[in-house]
């Protein structure tokens, strides 16, 4: 396995690495990678001959009050774990390598930037769609792998690629939990032992919204109803949004009468999780 620090390297080491094998999977990261990150490499591994991946901890998406400086840096272990999963390449660039101090150029998906995590996090988006754009041209990719677990990010992404003609296929990956139904993320690494406990209130949230669906409740404002109720006895929990909506568009729907993605996001002390689930009728 190599690790490749500037972009013009990468970007032969990947062209040689097609030529060579064929189909190129690419597993986009921030490190701290857990077993939600891996398995998107597996997933790669089975759609392509070669697999690259890479571990920014992107400038550009955090806003100023967030938590860039402390998030969990550490390449060493990182590259250890892509190793053993078979990664060929792993592009690890310094922050000036990826933004020029006088860079002036971003992606921004309209709209749908603004909606779920867009709202509460402002720019966050068009960070996470120059930062993708970049990493595309870089690596090139045929397939490139993304977490369900960021629904906002994966239609965003998809949306990008769509818009801007990226000549790549995108491949969801399903949401990887702890036994007791916890979204994996990085940032659970944030949390004490009595937030852990609280932090699975959005799980029960969403369940309790699945439970509703599987009664044949459709209509939206009761699910979301009886999942913000949830939240009232964990008060050491502050809900961000619960919310239904279209899982393309990310626009609100008020009937489920379609494939439908209800999300959630709340903050446990400083600590921001994010969860979903795709109801289908
Ligand atoms: O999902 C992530 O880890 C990041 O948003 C990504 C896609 C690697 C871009 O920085």
């Amino acid at each position: 396995m190599r690790v490749v620090r500037t972009a013009e390297e990468m970007r032969a080491l990947c062209r040689a690495a097609k030529a060579r094998s064929g189909c190129l999977g690419f597993v986009p990261t921030m490190g701290a990678l857990h077993a939600g990150h891996l398995s998107l490499v597996r997933a790669a591994r089975t759609k392509s001959a070669v697999v690259a991946a890479s571990i920014f901890v992107n400038p550009a998406q955090f806003g100023p009050e967030e938590d860039y400086t402390r998030y969990p840096r550490n390449l060493e272990r990182d590259c250890g774990l892509f190793e053993n999963e078979g990664v060929e390449l792993v592009f690890a660039p310094e922050a000036g390598e990826m933004y020029r101090e006088d860079s002036a150029s971003w992606v921004i998906v309209d709209g749908l930037s603004d909606r779920l995590c867009g709202r509460s996090r402002p720019g966050h988006f068009r960070g996470v769609a120059t930062v993708v754009a970049k990493l595309f041209h870089i690596v090139e990719p045929d397939v490139a792998f993304f977490g369900q677990k960021d629904a906002a990010q994966v239609a965003i992404i998809g949306r990008m690629v769509r818009d801007l003609k990226f000549a790549l296929a995108i491949e969801v990956c399903p949401i990887v939990r702890e036994p007791d139904g916890l979204a994996l993320s990085s940032r659970n690494a944030y949390l004490g032992p009595a937030e852990r406990k609280a932090a699975l209130v959005l799980f029960r949230s969403l369940e309790r919204a699945r439970g509703l669906f599987e009664g044949g409740e459709r209509n939206s404002f009761e699910l979301m109803q009886a999942a913000r109720h949830e939240f009232l006895v964990e008060p050491a929990v502050r809900l961000d949004y619960f919310e239904v909506v279209d899982p393309d568009s990310l626009e609100p729907q008020p009937e489920i009468s379609k494939k439908t993605l209800v999300a959630v996001a709340a903050y446990i002390g400083c600590t921001r999780l994010i969860d979903n689930i795709l109801l289908e009728p």
